[in-house]
């Protein structure tokens, strides 16, 4: 999300600021943000998001996704990574790409585990995924 100005904490502003981020997308590929956005699910709780945009390259969608601290290290970003790669694929996509920062270890090691093909240039990690490529079985 993008910051909030707004007091620290979860605020009445900040939720409103995270509403208004999640709803924004509610157009889909083909709407304002060309992004279409799924919830992560676990134990009946909504616990992350993960998404797609539409890239200006043909067949080409940018992947992005946060789960709740609580959620983490569990391994959903990785479960969550592959149904958004399965999903991309549906919607006739051929390529995903991500952008990271190299020091963020979790996304590193969940594009990793998703057979992500990973470059560094000026300070932040690129991340390809070649859906015509078979996934790693994990
Ligand atoms: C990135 C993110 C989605 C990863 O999801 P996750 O479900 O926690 O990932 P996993 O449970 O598969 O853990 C991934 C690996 O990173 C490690 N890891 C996670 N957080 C870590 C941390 N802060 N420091 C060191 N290692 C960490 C886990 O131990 C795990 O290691 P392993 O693959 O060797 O088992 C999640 O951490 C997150 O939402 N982060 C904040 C938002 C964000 O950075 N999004 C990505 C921006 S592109």
């Amino acid at each position: 999300m993008p910051p909030v100005e707004a007091p620290a904490g979860w605020s009445l502003a900040r939720r409103d600021a995270f509403r208004a981020f999640h709803r924004a997308s509610f157009g889909g590929l083909d709407g304002p943000t060309r992004t279409r956005m799924y919830a992560i699910v676990a134990g009946g709780e909504v616990v992350g998001m993960v998404r797609m945009t539409r890239r200006d390259e043909p067949g080409t969608v940018e992947t992005g996704m946060w789960l709740g601290r609580s959620a983490r290290g569990r391994g959903l970003g990785a479960a969550a990574l592959r149904e958004l790669l399965n999903a991309a694929a549906a919607a006739g996509m051929h390529t995903v790409v991500a952008e990271t920062k190299p020091d963020n270890q979790g996304a590193v090691s969940v594009l990793r585990k998703c057979g992500a093909e990973l470059r560094e240039k000026g300070g932040k990690l690129h991340a390809r995924m070649c859906l015509d490529a078979v996934l790693p079985a994990r």
